[in-house]
């Protein structure tokens, strides 16, 4: 959703507010704006990215700010309705992420109160607010507004001649970075990593009052502690080391991720424990949920879990689960998300709650929402991934889920043993995917001149197909659709010409002659086919427009080189349409509402 920044100390704030920004714009880039506290409250804002407003924008005096990325969700990307938002008297200014549900009776009490408005945005009611409670005690006057505001937010404020700034969150992210004679406050890490690595985690209801030197924590009016973090990424984790796109960046980092995930998990013998405990438990089936790739990445889990414990797995989109999901008796919860902040999969864990039902959730980012009300958190071990498009976490996800099916796998000890020694070998097979990126260019030279694509495949590859579209769409704005590909016949063969190719995922297991009929099928429909294949696969060559070779793999794992590859397909493809791959239009990369 929307980035946001506070800086208060020694230094000029507006450059520290503009870089700092730049880091958050992955979570909505439709508009952004500061405000500099110095003589009086001065904002710069507009509809446009970072790197254009810091272009244009005046020099704003003052050691004190706020600043905001935005993705829209009230009221449509304009100069009026980009952020900071100021009150009547021009003296506060807000930024915030996150919904007002109730912001239009508000609007209209202080519009008949004589306030004046300029935006169409929920936010706006905010500073006006805090004008109406304020009576020289800011902290109150945000107190008050934050009992009348119905919804979630994260907020930051600044006011002229105080020296410190407001921050308060509910169901939105919110961290306080410590530095020397100055602090920060931000949506999340990267953005203050070139800065400090010493944080603060916000919770849910709490207020920080921030000064340059101090950092005070409130809840409910009582003064509380917050434990200080000391941050383990380093800053060039979060840049792009020198390739054109984080994108290419994170999906050139999947062998080390692979392997870090894998270490991190393979050395240790001891299983979770709550999965032990529910293993003890009579654990009869699980339930994954989750949104987008990590949807992806469950269905995948799905066909290994299966394949290897023999328990059924129930794998559902959250944001459906929220409103219908029932579960049944001695089932394990399992949620999915990198970002561990996507509002969606918070509100399934509180229905699953409601249910009665024990959460294990597996996650990118320490300390997210998601991680402090699961049961049982497993973190992947990425990194920071900054594209909007997931690449490295799917990757990283799997590893995951193929650990904890060998855990309480039925399999034998020599399945497991050529399935550990195939798992090792992953990291090597992903490079050589990589190392093809040639052939994968070709493909994408070919494929960026068309409008429709379809993605099929079978069995573990069914997912595979909706990851691979999923890409293709998200940064590249071709119509994508993945299709098991038995389906095809059953209503999308209408669709199939000359000018709608079909990249079909074939791997070597017991749906391969079933794909090959399925291609045959295709071709006969005139549809340019493109095909992923293992090596050495020549009876695929004869039938296909296109191949691309991935390293011959256990079926089961098939679907991480093959991921790969369409990973770079999309990336090439996108980059043929000279497309802005690491920030797509309309998206955002933790999407913090409903
Ligand atoms: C994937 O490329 C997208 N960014 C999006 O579908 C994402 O997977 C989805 O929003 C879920 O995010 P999460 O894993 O952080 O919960």
């Amino acid at each position: 959703m929307c980035g946001i920044i506070g800086y208060i100390g020694d230094k000029q704030a507006q450059p520290i507010l503009f870089s700092c920004l730049k880091r958050v714009e992955y979570r909505g880039y439709d508009s952004c704006g500061i405000a500099v506290s110095g003589d009086g409250i001065k904002v710069y804002k507009d509809a446009v990215r970072v790197e254009a407003l810091v272009k244009v924008a005046p020099q704003l005096s003052g050691t004190a700010g706020i600043g905001h990325t935005r993705w829209a969700t009230c009221g449509e990307p304009s100069q009026l309705n980009a952020h900071p938002h100021l009150d009547c008297s021009g003296n506060i200014a807000v930024v915030h992420n996150g919904v007002i549900n109730n912001f239009q009776s508000l609007k209209q009490q202080l519009i008949g109160e004589g306030h004046q408005f300029t935006s169409e945005t929920d936010t706006e009611v905010i500073p006006h607010l805090i004008e109406k409670y304020y009576d020289g005690n800011l902290e109150e006057a945000v107190v008050a507004t934050l009992r009348v505001m119905d919804g979630s937010y994260a907020i930051v404020v600044v006011m002229a001649g105080e020296s410190k700034l407001i921050a308060a969150r509910k169901e939105s992210p919110l961290i306080i970075g410590i530095g020397d004679r100055e602090s920060f406050i931000a949506s999340d890490v990267p953005a203050i990593l070139d800065y400090t690595d010493r944080v603060i985690y916000l919770e849910d209801g709490d207020i920080g009052v921030v000064s340059r030197d101090n950092v005070r924590i409130s809840r409910d009016g009582v003064e509380i502690d917050r434990e200080e973090h000391k941050i383990l990424w380093n800053v060039a984790e979060a840049q792009k080391g020198g390739y054109d796109h984080f994108m290419l960046k994170e999906i050139h980092e999947q062998p080390r991720v692979i392997r870090d995930t894998l270490v991190e998990y393979t050395q240790t013998a001891e299983p979770v424990a709550d999965l032990e405990r529910m293993r003890d438990e009579g654990i009869e089936s699980m339930l994954i949920l989750a949104c987008g790739t990590s949807y992806h990445a469950a269905l995948v889990g799905k066909y290994i879990i299966e394949e290897l414990v023999r328990i059924p797995v129930r794998v559902e989109i959250a944001s459906e689960f929220s409103y219908y999901g029932q579960t049944l008796a001695r089932t394990l919860a399992i949620v999915i998300t990198q970002s561990g902040e996507t509002a969606d999969t918070l509100k399934a864990i509180k229905r699953l709650r409601e249910v009665g039902c024990r959460v294990a959730a597996i996650t990118n980012v320490v300390d997210s929402s998601t991680s402090r009300i699961a049961d049982q958190t497993i973190y992947t071990k990425a990194g920071p991934e900054i594209s909007v498009a997931a690449t490295k976490s799917f990757s990283a996800q799997l590893m995951v889920l193929y650990w904890l099916a060998m855990g309480y796998s039925k399999a034998d000890a020599r399945r497991l043993a050529s399935m550990l020694l195939e798992l090792r070998q992953l990291p090597s097979k992903v490079q050589r995917v990589l190392d093809s990126g040639d052939m994968i260019l070709q493909c994408a030279r070919y494929l960026a001149k068309f409008e429709n694509v379809f993605f099929v495949g079978r069995g573990i590859n069914f997912p595979v197909a909706l990851e691979g579209a999923l890409k293709l769409k998200e940064i590249s704005y071709i119509h994508a659709e993945g299709y098991a590909a038995g389906e095809l016949k059953h209503g999308p063969f209408a669709l199939l010409d000359e000018n709608t190719p079909v990249i079909a995922i074939v791997a070597q297991d017991s749906t391969y002659q079933a794909m090959l009929t399925n291609i045959k099928e295709v071709k006969a429909r005139k549809s340019p086919l493109m095909v992923l294949a293992g090596e050495g696969d020549e009876a695929i060559r004869e039938l296909a427009d296109f191949v691309i070779t991935v390293p011959r793999v256990d079926a089961l794992f098939s679907p991480v080189v093959n991921v790969v590859a369409l990973q770079l397909l999309a990336y090439y493809t996108a980059r043929e349409r000279g497309c802005p791959i690491d920030f797509p239009r309309n998206l955002a990369k933790s999407v913090t509402v409903e």
